[in-house]
């Protein structure tokens, strides 16, 4: 089973961006942790992070026919994008959201979630562990469809 996981714009940032909100571990942290839980998981994952959302929209509808599902956090394109959203959607491959903060209890234009319409499940306010969740999650919904 192959898994994309997609970092959405400023994540590469992480330990510099905002600490108190985002964890004082760097991105090179979150891919160590991405590889640990892959291997806990007994899946393979390949991690992509951009800055653009025209490029993670190119990454989603690269995964069609490659990867099993996705794991994603649209970063601040979470709440703007309908791209991202009809990419995932287009795809229809198993999706899963995951934010570090707990978003719902944060500034009202932080509160929709396109790509996340498009999602089995959101794993939000766990920092790095939300990933490790939804990488079991999925496996365990494409092993059982
Ligand atoms: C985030 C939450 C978003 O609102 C924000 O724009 C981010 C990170 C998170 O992981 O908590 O960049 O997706």
């Amino acid at each position: 089973m192959k898994l994309l996981v997609i970092n959405g714009p400023n994540l590469n940032l992480l330990g510099l961006r905002e600490p108190e909100i985002y964890g004082k571990q760097d991105y090179a942290a979150l891919l160590d942790f991405l590889k640990n839980s892959a291997a806990e998981a007994g899946v393979e994952i390949e991690c992509f992070q951009s800055n653009h959302e025209g490029a993670i929209v190119d990454a989603i509808q690269a995964a069609w026919g490659v990867f099993d599902g996705i794991v994603i956090n649209p970063a601040a394109y979470t709440h703007t994008s309908v791209a991202i959203l009809d990419a995932l959607k287009a795809v229809a491959l198993p999706a899963v959201e995951v934010h570090l903060s707990d978003v719902k209890a944060r500034e009202s234009f932080r509160q929709v979630s396109y790509a996340g319409m498009a999602c089995l499940k959101t794993f939000m306010g766990l920092g790095f562990e939300g990933y490790r969740q939804a990488i079991l999650f999925l496996r365990d919904e494409i092993k059982r469809r």
